[in-house]
């Protein structure tokens, strides 16, 4: 992977696997070595970048901004390794390697998913950041991690599978699996700035570029390899999965995946100082593309 943002990827990267640790005492080796193991396998830590540069059109401090990344990190991560069980996705490869079950056991990936979990919230809670700030942010993320946000939509997505559904349904289902998470990293910045209304604008923003961002997996995963995209690729099919593809086909699941991205990058335009996100997002779209 590529991205050409290696430098500011290795900087969060470090920061967070010397800041980790910290809160995994006294627990047991092969539970540690299970969190760590999916941790450090390699995602691409698109959340935490963009909590970053949207963090920066605020002016809001980067260490503060790379410990609201790592939460959302692991909660992502905690995520992935729920996704992959198999009673839900039933995925071998994740990241490149086997998967978290694979390796360490699904007694212990599932505790590794809800340790994360507990995790990213730990790391919110003991932010220096006013009263007000951590209130919001902590309401934000536990809306749209949660029950308002990326668990419901994985409910969803478990309970479509193999039926019927509509566009509609599919779209709505996305905007939560996957367009919730992208909707608190780009409005963490300008909460930590206490601009709610920009926060309000932006979470919408992010949610188109999750469902976007969730079509262009789906695309990858009827033509992608395994090399590029570090998962088993033709699952959604094999699993009769709900997906935009299954439902469009490939050329108009691409253009509705456009669509969604272009939006989301004309409302981005009318923010001051966005052009370093764009610029990001723009490489991220184009490595959806090509992988
Ligand atoms: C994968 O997200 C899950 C989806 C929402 C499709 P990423 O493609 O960001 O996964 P990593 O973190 O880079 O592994
Ligand atoms: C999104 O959907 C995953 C989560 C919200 C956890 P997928 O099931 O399509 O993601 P991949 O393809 O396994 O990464
Ligand atoms: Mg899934
Ligand atoms: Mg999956
Ligand atoms: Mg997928």
């Amino acid at each position: 992977m590529n991205l050409g943002y290696k430098n500011i990827i290795d900087e969060f990267n470090n920061y967070a696997f010397e800041k980790i640790p910290i809160y995994l005492k006294k627990i047991p080796n092969r539970y540690f070595e299970a969190i760590e193991y999916t941790l450090k396998a390699g995602g691409k830590r698109i959340r935490p970048l963009i909590i970053f540069f949207a963090g920066k059109m605020f002016s809001i401090d980067k260490k503060l901004l790379f410990d609201i990344g790592i939460a959302l990190e692991t909660l992502h991560t905690a995520s992935l390794i729920h996704d992959d069980l198999p009673a839900i996705d039933d995925d071998d490869f994740r990241r490149g390697v086997p998967t978290c079950h694979k390796v360490f056991g699904e007694d212990i990936a599932i505790l590794a998913g809800d340790g994360l979990i507990f995790l990213a919230f730990e790391i919110l809670s003991k932010l220096s950041v006013s009263p007000e700030v951590k209130e919001t942010l902590i309401k934000e993320f536990s809306e749209l991690g949660g029950l308002s946000g990326m668990v419901r939509g994985e409910v969803k997505d478990v309970l479509m599978t193999g039926g019927t559904f509509s566009l509609g349904e599919v779209i709505e289902m996305y905007e939560d699996k996957t367009g919730a998470l992208f909707g608190f990293a780009f409005e963490a910045g300008a909460i930590c700035a206490l601009e709610h209304t920009k926060a309000k604008q932006l979470k919408e923003i992010g949610k188109n570029f999750g469902v976007a961002f969730q079509i262009f997996d789906d695309i990858k995963d009827v033509t992608g390899d395994f090399k590029k995209i570090g998962k088993t690729p033709g699952k959604d099919e094999k699993q009769n999965k709900p997906t935009v593809v299954k439902l469009l086909g490939l050329e108009n699941a691409k253009e509705l995946a456009e669509d969604y991205y272009s939006k989301s990058m004309t409302s981005l335009k009318n923010f001051d100082e966005s052009e370093d996100l764009i610029d990001f997002l723009n490489v991220i779209k184009s490595l959806l593309i090509e992988r």
